[in-house]
């Protein structure tokens, strides 16, 4: 049979991504992309075709991904509420345990209400969606999550990008903004690809000074920063910096879903209004009961988070010690800088072959000179586990020619 119109017009397509696998399969050192790893439950190892290595680049920030209780917590919910949560929340699909999970999100990030959504994506999407439409202004960090990103692309309003990290260029961006509709400024409060803080304070006064509401991700905050895990508001010493805040149930907290918290005028018209919300299934019982039992360990335990801080300091320390570049990195994601993609490859086989996986990032998610391994650090590494990363990325390093032998 001969292929129809519509396949051949989609060929073009396909076949440049069949290239760009052909060039990558070449050389089987350089496929990192979807390699299946098989998970110890209860250490920082994987394995990969029956070799043991050192996971470096996940983000189960907290550790809490074999954890007996929130193993429990999610069996329970399946045998409370079965399987699925069978539809949207606003037709059938809302159970007491998403209530529940709702309160919690909300109590723990210090806001009045809460909702959640299928996943950090859908949340901000949704709530984007919600907020803003054509007339309106949304104002991102030019490193924004791809969520936030295509939330605006779906609003239909302006978008802005300012660069970087930097609060005068936004107070820039504003006084250029259209002086009708709403003004939302969104950053993500860890950028993941760097590990640097967004400059909250700072943020905050310029959107006072514009009128404009200000909303930050915090899917790699929430368990991470702030003496608690609270996020970027207890990063800087405050508990009322920010509009709106959202972030994931799949970093730190093992599990899948997106929360967003604010006021309780904003989480009903998110109900009412974001389409993810009204059109997408509800988080499934076991989803929604880990969630929950891991946000009360959260709350418990934050000497998770502390561990967290303390390896991240001493493992950057080592490295750039050393010599390695790890940016302006201050928190659990660390950036290991190669200077370009082939290094990138190069080094992260290089760090296989010593005994520890770090995943590189190329462009174009990043420059070409600064492709890198992106590392992050758990409550589950444990201080020697930290030391034999180190060793290793140092050897794997010298191999490479990033820093003298
Ligand atoms: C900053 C940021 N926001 C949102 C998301 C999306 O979260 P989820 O995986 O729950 O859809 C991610 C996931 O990588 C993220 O890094």
């Amino acid at each position: 049979m001969n292929p129809s119109g519509g396949w051949l017009r989609l060929q073009p397509k396909i076949e440049a991504i069949r290239h760009r696998l052909a060039a990558l399969e070449s050389d089987p050192s350089r496929k990192n992309s979807f390699v299946p790893y098989g998970v110890e439950r209860d250490t920082p190892y994987v394995t990969v075709d029956d070799e043991r290595y050192l996971m470096m680049s996940g983000y189960s920030y907290l550790g809490l991904s074999g954890d007996q209780r929130v193993v429990d917590a999610a069996k329970a919910a399946v045998e409370q509420y079965g399987t699925g949560a069978h539809g949207v929340r606003a037709l059938a699909g809302s159970l007491p345990l998403h209530e529940e999970l709702e309160a919690e999100v909300a109590r723990f990030n210090g806001r009045p209400a809460g909702a959640v959504f299928g996943s950090g994506y859908a949340a901000n999407v949704g709530t984007i969606g919600a907020l803003c439409g054509p007339g309106d202004t949304v104002l991102i960090d030019k490193y924004d999550h791809a969520s936030i990103v295509d939330g605006c692309k779906l609003s239909g309003a302006t978008v802005t990008r300012f660069r970087h990290n930097d609060p005068e260029h936004l107070d820039l961006r504003l006084r250029n903004a259209s002086p009708d509709g709403l003004r939302l400024v969104i950053v993500d409060s860890v950028y993941s690809m760097d590990g640097d803080i967004a400059p909250l304070p700072e943020l905050r006064k310029v959107c006072d000074d514009h009128d404009a509401l200000l909303m930050v991700d915090e899917a790699h905050a929430l368990g991470v920063i702030g003496a608690t895990g609270r996020g970027i508001e207890e990063h800087f010493g405050s508990d009322d910096l920010v509009d709106i805040k959202l972030g994931t149930l799949s970093k730190a907290i093992p599990s899948m879903g997106g929360w967003v918290v604010g006021p309780p005028q904003l989480i009903q018209h998110l109900r009412y209004n974001a389409r993810p919300f009204l059109f997408s299934a509800a988080l499934a019982p076991a989803q929604a009961g880990a969630a929950l039992e891991a946000l009360r360990i959260l709350d418990k335990e934050p000497e998770r988070v502390t561990h967290i801080q303390r390896q991240s300091a001493r493992l950057r320390g080592i490295l750039n010690e050393a010599g390695m570049r790890t940016l302006s990195s201050e928190t659990a994601v660390i950036p290991l800088i190669a200077g370009s993609d082939e290094s990138a490859y190069d080094y992260a086989t290089a760090c296989r072959r010593a005994g520890v996986i770090g995943l590189p990032v190329v462009s174009p998610a990043v420059p070409n000179t600064l492709a890198r391994l992106r590392i992050a650090i758990t409550a589950r590494h444990s201080e020697a586990d930290i030391d034999v990363a180190a060793e290793a990325f140092l050897t794997a390093a010298r191999e490479c020619r990033l820093i003298p032998a």
